[in-house]
């Protein structure tokens, strides 16, 4: 019988898994070589204003990508950080909000217009919210960030042939999501996507749910671009362990001294924590496969909920439903 799972779905317990999971011994993937570069490659990363998607964006500038960063805040100042700290000129930014649907067709468009293709997606951008808000379509906002704004982007991104298909390596996608996704005991099929209540001793909850979301739609998008043996995109997932970002910017203000401290001791710079992002970008180990899963540097396999396609073709399905109710054409 397999051992049930303990839940980490508040945000103390959440805090002492991170923390606990970096001190376990893990079996590396591989180290990324000195040669290995992405000169020549288009990077679109969402979420690169702070924290993981910033210090990534630095990171992939410096090996040669030219790095499209997708972000709400930060223009222009968060691309010319990036611009100093890679010294790469090959460095632009795009707005977008992803709680709006219609800023994200934008994104797609200015992508298009100014770039027409590119080699690779990392979805990064995510929010903890500290009580359900409401989007301008009436969707629960984390809701929409961190699951179906990843669905309608990169649909859109393939309905419009967006992904460079020239030979010099398979497109990659990248979802960053977190060992959260395997909390939630199973899916909201009956009410899915319907706007629910909660306040910040849910939202830990609520978002390992999202992230469970988004790491089934990975798994379901990989079975989809891969009908056959020969994979014709990589579709990865990774879990970059704790990282000290901003995440819990939403946290009461009466913790915030104690989480910074907490953070700024326990949890991994922004740029060690970037590690398994320029990995799966990069590597040529992960060439040609068709998905993966790294939590920190070592390969694991996603929850087995997450797994399972019967669950990859419900979830899509009612995906379509809700982004029709909402008249939201993808
Ligand atoms: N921190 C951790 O311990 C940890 C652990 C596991 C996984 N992760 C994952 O790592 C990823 C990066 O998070 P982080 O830790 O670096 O947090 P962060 O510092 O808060 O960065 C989150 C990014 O998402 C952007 N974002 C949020 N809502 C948005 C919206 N509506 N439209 C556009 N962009 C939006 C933010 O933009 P603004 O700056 O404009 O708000 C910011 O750039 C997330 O997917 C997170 O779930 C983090």
């Amino acid at each position: 019988m397999t051992k049930p799972q303990k839940k980490y779905n508040n945000p103390f317990t959440a805090t002492y898994k991170g923390i606990s999971d970096l001190f376990k011994k893990q079996e590396r993937v591989g180290e990324l070589k000195p040669d290995e570069r992405l000169d020549g490659k288009k990077v679109l990363i969402t979420g690169s204003s702070s924290g993981l998607g910033l210090a990534t964006a630095k990171e992939l500038a410096r090996l040669g990508a030219e790095v499209i960063m997708a972000v709400r805040s930060g223009i222009p100042e968060r691309g010319e950080e990036v611009k100093k700290a890679s010294g790469s000129t090959k460095v632009h930014m795009i707005h977008v909000d992803l709680s709006d649907f219609d800023s994200i067709k934008n994104l797609v468009k200015e992508i298009k217009s100014q770039f027409n293709k590119i080699d690779i997606l990392i979805c990064n951008a995510a929010v903890v919210s500290k009580k359900a808000r409401k989007t301008k379509h009436e969707l629960e906002e984390m809701f929409s960030v961190n699951y179906l704004a990843k669905f309608v982007l990169v649909n859109l991104l393939l309905k419009e042939d967006t992904f460079i298909k020239d030979g010099s390596g398979l497109p990659r996608i990248i979802f960053v999501s977190s060992e959260s996704h395997r909390n939630p005991d199973g899916f909201e099929w009956d009410d899915f996507g319907a706007f629910k209540e909660y306040s910040m001793g849910k939202s830990v909850e609520r978002y390992g749910y999202y992230k469970l979301l988004m790491t089934t739609f990975s798994q379901e998008l990989s079975r989809r671009l891969n009908p056959n043996q020969h994979p014709e995109y990589s579709v990865f997932a990774l879990c970059p362990g704790p990282v000290n970002s901003n995440i819990a910017r939403e946290a009461p203000a009466l913790f915030q001294p104690l989480l910074k401290l907490v953070f700024k001791m326990f949890f991994r710079s922004p740029e060690d924590a970037s590690e398994p992002v320029v990995y799966l970008t990069t590597s040529k180990d992960v060439e040609g496969k068709a998905t993966d899963y790294l939590f920190l540097m070592s390969r694991k396999d996603v929850d087995e909920k997450a797994a399972d396609p019967q669950n990859g073709k419900l979830l899509w399905q009612k995906t379509e439903e809700l982004l029709k109710k909402h008249q939201v054409e993808i």
